[in-house]
């Protein structure tokens, strides 16, 4: 025996060793005849293993290459003209072919997905739900959306919908002077109302604060002059022209719906967008609560 055979057999040892091992610890019924198979079967690896290993060992040290050198060498190493052996060729062509009919018509393409059945189930069940909710009266849709609210706002708008000391929009009011005053140095364009986007410096110095001042205090009292730089696009009372820009004493379904769905990043932070992950019932249930938290 030489010490190639000496070292595969020791290697095949330690192989079934652990094997056995492992097992053993698993706690394996041998009694079990599948796992009994399953064992036989992973010692005929082992040793298939070594058989083959100490074969191709062998002939690598023995066999010398036979064929017809093609002319280029690189640095004294050469290439053999030998012809693909069929074997290989087969299998290249089968799985071209395979991958071919895979592409084309295979799963997953057309076939099953629990994504696809998981999707088609939630819109057949929205469906249902919009349907049944259409015309649901105003104290159902607060209820709805006060559940809605606690369970997807409340973390960021607090269960009172006062916004966390300002972590988030406080609900109780519209906006703070602050806030105002950011919109109107940096203008707005992420809410999505039809005007488009609202220019920066509309107003500036004093007037800008006189103007935030006013909004933020709900729009009563006397109107400064200012505000007229602002009224030809929100309207006079500020009620935003029949939804194409923002009621600034309020929050609307518009101003909700267009927020939940595309999300916000103002003056105090970022609001996530949920697209169309909110149904419009939804929708229309959260502005008719988050309208009920606005203490007149
Ligand atoms: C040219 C038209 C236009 C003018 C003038 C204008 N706005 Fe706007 N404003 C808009 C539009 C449109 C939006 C919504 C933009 C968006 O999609 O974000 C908006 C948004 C706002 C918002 C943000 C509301 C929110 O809930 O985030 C505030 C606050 C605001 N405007 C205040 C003002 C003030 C104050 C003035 C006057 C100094 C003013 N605007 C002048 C068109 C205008
Ligand atoms: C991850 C925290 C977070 C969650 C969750 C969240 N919001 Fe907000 N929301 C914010 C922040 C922050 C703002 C203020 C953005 C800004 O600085 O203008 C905001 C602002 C708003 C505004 C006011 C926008 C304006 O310009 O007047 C509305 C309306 C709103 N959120 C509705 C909702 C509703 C409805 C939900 C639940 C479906 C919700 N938010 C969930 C963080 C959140």
């Amino acid at each position: 025996m030489n010490a190639l055979m000496i070292k595969g057999l020791l290697f095949a040892a330690i192989l079934i060793g652990a094997t056995i091992y492992v097992v053993n610890s698993m706690n394996i019924d041998l009694s079990d005849p599948i796992n009994m198979i399953a064992m036989i079967g992973a010692v005929a690896i082992a040793v298939l293993t070594v058989g083959v290993s100490i074969k191709y060992i062998n002939q690598m040290k023995t066999d010398t290459a036979g064929g017809e050198l093609a002319d280029e060498s690189w640095d004294g190493i050469g290439e053999y003209k030998n012809e693909v052996p069929s074997g290989w060729a087969y299998s290249w062509l089968g799985t071209a072919i395979w991958a071919m009919w895979y592409m084309i018509s295979g799963y997953p393409v057309n076939a099953f997905s629990q994504i696809g059945q998981w999707n088609e189930e939630v819109k057949a069940y929205n469906t249902k739900f919009e349907e049944m909710h259409k015309t649901a009266d105003a104290a159902t849709l607060r209820q709805m959306g006060e559940s809605i609210f606690l369970v997807q706002c409340a973390p960021c708008h607090g269960t009172t919908g006062d916004g966390l000391s300002g972590k988030a929009q406080d609900f109780t009011s519209r906006m703070t002077e602050a806030q105002v005053l950011a919109v109107i140095e940096k203008g707005s364009n992420q809410l999505g109302y039809p005007m488009g986007a609202m220019p920066p410096m509309m107003a500036t110095g004093q007037d800008a604060k006189d103007i935030a001042k006013y909004i933020a205090g709900g729009m009563k009292g006397e109107q400064p002059a200012s505000f007229a730089a602002c009224a030809s696009c929100h309207g006079a009372d500020g009620k935003g022209m029949a939804g194409m820009s923002p009621n600034l004493t309020g929050y609307d379904e518009t101003l909700v719906g267009n927020v939940v769905k595309n999300g916000k990043k103002g003056a105090l932070g970022r609001m996530p967008a949920y697209h169309d992950r909110m149904t419009p019932v939804q929708v229309k249930a959260l502005s008719a609560y988050i309208q009920t938290l606005k203490g007149e």
